[in-house]
């Protein structure tokens, strides 16, 4: 039995899954075999994702294939309500609306775990984490589950250090058909396109500080390049917990060596006419950056959760917290300056109604990972890691996203393959 805002939305709801559908080729591919094979017969899946119109098809693809639904939102602000009632009429459970309170918005992942799934889809790892603290006596009967993004995999690989893993999660997030074009040109797009609804403000011209310079930072950057805006990057030295990859000293030369203006944020929050965050870590912008930055500057986070930017510290250096209009507030600072913050600090690019999530086409790779992941968990016994999407299927989906706009690749040479694998001779 669902819990949503209103079921008489669906109509409406159908019409945006429709349009969602008709530009989801790879999906739509999926969901004909999972038609015929049913890989996930008598199998519930548990869903915390936003509950908008992309993973309405995702969702429906995985119901093709047999699995029972149960569903709520992985952001408080992020649910389609429309597609959520239109969802809820196709006979999934669906437990969100836009705008739960913290209370309901647990209370809501809690009745997910009610219906007892099998697997997992995640964004964030908050229900994965809630299993692992509240619903332990769940973990037996868990197969596996996938995640989504970059803060869900950083939290899995702590709780996998700790020895505190108990079942395997795959990592779609760090596919390369995920994270190299969902990361940075959807985040590019929707945080753009998130800022542009709720402003109606014009970008170029204006100086914009982009606080990280991971996937995301970097589309995001280069997006705003592209209309004119004056970038400045901000990095900070170190890996942050992370052994891997570049450290923020290699981001912000490549920064740099892309044409960007590259300083840190004390400096930067005098020149800036809008920040946005996309770090994910906390307190990013904290108390000492708000009483320097210009008046009229405009804040907004397009970083999973709404840590980034210290509103509490924002609310308390201010004497005034007021709505302005939907996915704006202005807070007034005792020293009389105002800045503007958007979606309340939570991804911009996602709360509602600013906020649509990412483009289409690039969802649709993205969940089609999802899918063959779901289904590769399945068919494998896996330990309860980290695991890494198989090459064949990251391989698979690209070359399927190719062939769908008409692309297809010619095979290098067998004299190709065998000198790419030769101690090559020079002459
Ligand atoms: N739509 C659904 N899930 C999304 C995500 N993780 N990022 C952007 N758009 C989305």
């Amino acid at each position: 039995m669902s819990r949503i805002k209103d079921a008489k939305l669906s109509k409406e709801g159908r019409e945006e899954l429709e349009w969602a559908r008709e530009n989801m080729p790879l999906l739509a591919m999926i969901g004909k075999r999972f038609e015929k094979q049913k890989p996930f017969r008598g199998i519930t899946i548990g869903v915390c994702l936003h509950l908008e119109k992309k993973t309405g098809v995702l969702l429906e693809t995985l119901k093709k294939g047999g699995a029972s639904i149960a569903a709520a939102s992985c952001n408080p602000l992020t649910t389609d309500d429309r597609v959520a009632a239109a969802l809820a009429d196709e006979e999934m459970d669906v437990y969100a609306w836009a705008g739960e309170d913290e209370k309901d918005y647990y209370k809501n992942i809690n009745s997910v775990l009610d219906h007892k799934p099998d697997l997992l889809i995640d964004d964030g790892c908050d229900q994965i984490f809630m299993v692992h603290t509240k619903r332990k006596e769940l973990i037996p009967s868990i197969r596996g589950a996938c995640e989504e993004t970059t803060t869900g995999v950083t939290r899995l690989h702590a709780m996998e250090r700790e020895g505190r893993l108990k079942f395997p999660v795959v990592a779609v997030n760090d596919a390369y058909s995920k994270f190299l074009f969902d990361n940075r040109f959807g985040t590019a797009q929707s945080t753009i396109d998130a800022i542009m609804r709720a402003t109606n403000k014009l970008l170029a011209g204006k100086t914009i500080v982009v606080i990280g310079f991971g996937w995301c930072g970097r589309g995001i950057s280069e997006r705003l390049r592209g209309l004119g805006a004056n970038v400045i990057v901000v990095e900070v030295s170190g890996r942050l917990g992370r052994e891997e990859g570049p450290a923020g000293q290699h981001k912000a030369l490549e920064a740099l060596y892309s044409g960007f203006r590259v300083m840190n944020l004390d400096e930067a929050a005098t020149e800036g006419e809008f920040f946005i965050t996309s770090t994910g870590n906390i307190n990013v912008i904290s108390r000492k950056h708000f009483g320097k930055m210009r008046d009229g500057a405009i804040l907004a986070n397009a970083g999973h959760f709404n840590n980034e930017i210290d509103i509490k510290g924002l609310e308390q250096l201010s004497s005034k917290r007021e709505r302005v209009k939907e996915n704006v507030e202005r807070f007034t600072l005792r020293n009389g300056k105002k800045l503007y913050l958007l979606s309340e600090g939570r991804l911009v690019n996602l709360a509602r109604p600013s906020g649509q999530g990412h483009p289409i086409e690039i969802m649709d790779g993205s969940f089609a990972i999802q899918a063959l992941s779901l289904e590769f968990i399945l068919k494998n016994k896996l330990p309860a890691k980290v695991i890494s999407v198989p090459r064949s299927i990251d391989d698979e989906v690209a070359e399927l996203a190719l062939e769908a706009k008409g692309i297809k690749l010619s095979k290098p040479s067998e004299e190709q393959e065998s000198y790419a694998r030769s101690w090559k001779e020079g002459t």
